[in-house]
């Protein structure tokens, strides 16, 4: 959200409810004839697959490259990949570590580069999310959002930068060295989730150890007990209060057995949505280059 211009995540919603509609019927192909470049130096289930089916629907081809497989894991600096990529492809996904290592990619390459994931951020994620929570319960504009859990990690920042952008209401509860180092006038950091979630229009939680932090993982679950979303919790929240979680989920860490279970329809099609979005994602970028 950090940089996308007051509107655009209006266009790229209202693309994004057209593709999912015309799914199978596709009237536009606006990657026709290009090759996108997926570089990820992490795992990836929903972004990658997502990306790589939605580029193809778009008309275009995807490549997708595993860091340690190209000369980048070996040592090539990000300034020269993107250098080379940038002269034989049209686009670029990025999943890595180092939020700069994107901005590097994007400055050198010189062509559109989207943000798949960083230690910093999830942009695409937390997109999603606010079109999964407003396509289920109408404007997200005023409504409280309770992260549960992780507020230092990638996805929690995005949330706060939306809070902003979107003009919804953020209260993070995580554990004493874990909270998020950005903030704004929308967000507000608690230690308890019982106070977070109380009145809450939507419920959210993210691992408690993320891709990175695995030499911590001992310390983390230490850290994060009593950081889950369960019923108890949830009958904290507004009684329509929607549950998502931006996957993969660790059943009795971070979320019950019983709320994945109860709230699986909502949880699988905010999955599904990345498909959707992402494709909002991409249309307006070839369009607002085109322009
Ligand atoms: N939520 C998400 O980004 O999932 P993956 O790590 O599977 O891409
Ligand atoms: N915070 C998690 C998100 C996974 C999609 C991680 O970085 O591993």
């Amino acid at each position: 959200m950090q940089g996308l211009p007051v509107g655009a995540a209006k266009a790229i919603f209202a693309e994004a409810a057209l593709y999912k509609k015309n799914r199978r019927n596709p009237e536009q192909l606006p990657l026709k004839g290009q090759t996108w470049a997926m570089i990820f130096s992490k795992s990836s289930t929903r972004t990658r697959v997502s990306f790589e089916v939605g580029i193809r629907e778009l008309g275009g081809e995807s490549l997708f490259l595993n860091a340690n497989d190209i000369q980048l894991g070996r040592g090539e600096p990000i300034a020269d990949t993107a250098r080379v990529l940038g002269r034989m492809v049209h686009g670029a996904v990025i999943r890595t570590f180092a939020q700069q290592d994107v901005v590097d990619f994007a400055n050198y390459a010189k062509i559109p580069t989207v943000n798949a994931l960083t230690d910093d951020e999830h942009p695409c994620q937390i997109l999603t999310d606010v079109f999964t929570y407003e396509e289920k319960r109408g404007s997200i504009v005023g409504k409280k959002v309770a992260f549960i859990g992780d507020a230092a990690c990638n996805v929690a920042r995005s949330w706060v930068y939306a809070a902003e952008y979107f003009k919804f209401n953020l209260v993070l509860a995580a554990p004493e060295g874990f909270e998020s180092s950005v903030t704004n006038a929308h967000v507000k950091q608690v230690r308890s989730p019982e106070e977070a979630a109380a009145n809450a229009d939507l419920l959210y939680t993210d691992v408690w150890i993320s891709m990175g932090k695995e030499a911590e993982a001992a310390e983390r679950i230490k850290a994060f007990n009593g950081y889950q979303i369960n019923s108890k919790l949830l009958s904290l929240a507004h009684k329509d209060a929607l549950v998502l979680h931006c996957l993969p989920a660790y059943r009795g860490k971070e979320i019950t057995e019983e709320i994945m279970t109860s709230r699986a329809e909502d949880i699988f099609d905010q999955a599904e949505n990345r498909l959707h979005v992402q494709k909002g994602i991409l249309h307006w970028l070839a369009h607002s280059r085109n322009a």
